[in-house]
């Protein structure tokens, strides 16, 4: 049987969209009473869903498409021309094997060694001065680790602006006018750097570390046994240095969480580490990070009797999923607690996209992401002192990525 997809009237939504950020779907779902609705975007028809079985949907390769499916301002900020975000299929699978032979427990295990010695060095660069701004100087910390974790190697004199080009990047993905312009810049700067260091490896100049992520990505060879572009060798390159320091927002979070819920610090300083990971999926199911995914109908197909056309750009809400009433109890507390006893789904806690990571596009560095806020919170938690003065903690719905306003400022930082 057909039905009529539920929709909501109007010309164009794109303003509600910037007006509502990470509730625009959910609002809708909740006010159509519905979890997949069509709507209005940017001139656009556009579907939007949330949920367990819309997140199922949304992740079987016969039904979306990636390719083409970015705007071009995301492609020319956050993503990169070329890379694995955009492949679908066989192509997909085999540049995503490039990337998840990087992440096995003994390279996660070196970028937590690595993360740890950044943070001993930045403790010992705090514990000098009066206060600090906790984001900017973690953004450092998690650059510093991921270009030695990657084998990229980065002069001094340098590293703060290669730190404020990798965070450029996802802060003006969604943003417009001057700040997207900065965005783009820092993109173009950082991939003419690192495809030089590729053409340089490339005819020996340069001699990298066997064992790193640059040359296993510079010598990494396609389906029909070519090397890839040194522009998309250095696309990819980016697409781990630039999440890795996106981390920055998730440990600021932890600050935040810690400041808000007190009784959990005591349960965290017993390590146990049953409730450390359930603390850390916490935060990331609680605070807002990627408001949503897009794809493309690949072909035409039926679900629940409503109609995908080919072609139709479709939202799924990763947002409003990790909220889902159906899926969370009380889901704007933040307990860790939930994580207790919990049956795990690769399709209801999705702050890192949902379904598999081969044969999808779920985030490559979901459990590097794991490691390094594991690190992090121990030296929050265990190993510094701090004072957190009188600031503005308040974080933004609207603006994507969110972080607290006054990017947390920390004072008379010691070590314990
Ligand atoms: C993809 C979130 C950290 C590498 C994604 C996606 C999301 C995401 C939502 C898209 C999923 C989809 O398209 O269905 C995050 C968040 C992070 C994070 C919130 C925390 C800061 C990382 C890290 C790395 C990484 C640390 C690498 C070291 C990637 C790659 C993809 C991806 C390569 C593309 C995967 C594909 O298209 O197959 N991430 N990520 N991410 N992420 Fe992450």
């Amino acid at each position: 049987e057909e039905y009529q997809m539920p929709k909501e009237e109007g010309i164009d939504h794109s303003l509600g969209l910037l007006k509502e950020g990470y509730h625009f779907i959910s609002n809708r779902s909740k006010g159509l009473q519905t979890d997949v609705f069509e709507t209005r975007l940017l001139g656009m028809k556009v579907i939007c869903m949330g949920g367990k079985e819309a997140a199922e949907i949304f992740y079987d390769d016969k039904k979306f498409q990636r390719q083409h499916a970015a705007p071009n301002r995301v492609v020319q900020t956050l993503f990169g021309k070329g890379g694995v975000q955009a492949l679908d299929g066989k192509e997909h699978r085999h540049r995503k094997e490039m990337f998840m032979s990087v992440m096995t427990q003994e390279r996660l295990g070196e970028l937590a060694r690595i993360t740890g010695h950044q943070w001993e060095l930045a403790l010992n660069r705090w514990t000098q001065v009066k206060q600090v701004v906790f984001y900017e100087e973690v953004q450092e910390i998690l650059s510093r680790a991921a270009c030695e974790w990657a084998g990229v190697h980065v002069e001094e004199d340098d590293i703060k602006e290669t730190t404020k080009n990798l965070a450029a990047m996802f802060e003006s993905a969604a943003t417009a006018g001057p700040k997207h312009w900065v965005g783009r810049n820092a993109r173009n700067q950082v991939e003419k750097w690192m495809t030089e260091l590729v053409e340089n490896i490339r005819n020996g100049k340069v001699k990298p570390q066997e064992d790193t992520i640059l040359h296993r990505f510079t010598w990494h060879r396609d389906l029909e046994g070519n090397l890839l572009s040194p522009e998309t060798v250095a696309v990819e390159i980016i697409n781990i240095l630039r999440p890795i320091v996106a981390i920055a927002i998730y440990i600021n979070f932890i600050v935040l969480a810690l400041h808000e819920n007190p009784e959990v610090t005591t349960k965290l300083r017993s390590g146990n580490d049953r409730f450390i990971q359930m603390f850390i999926h916490e935060i990331r199911r609680f605070y807002p990070f990627f408001p949503f995914v897009a794809a493309l109908v690949k072909k035409d197909f039926t679900w629940r009797g409503y109609d995908f056309e080919k072609g139709t750009l479709t939202l799924l809400d990763l947002y409003g999923t990790n909220h889902d009433t159906k899926i969370w109890d009380n889901p704007e507390h933040f307990s860790p607690e939930r994580f207790d006893k919990r049956e795990e789904s690769l399709y209801d806690f999705i702050p890192q996209g949902g379904g598999k990571y081969l044969e999808g596009h779920r985030c490559a560095g979901e459990q590097a992401t794991i490691e390094i806020m594991k690190v992090s919170l121990d030296y929050v938690v265990n190993k510094m002192e701090y004072h957190l003065p009188n600031q503005d903690l308040h974080f933004s719905m609207t603006s994507m990525p969110s972080i607290p306003n006054s990017k947390i400022i920390l004072e008379n930082i010691r070590r314990k």
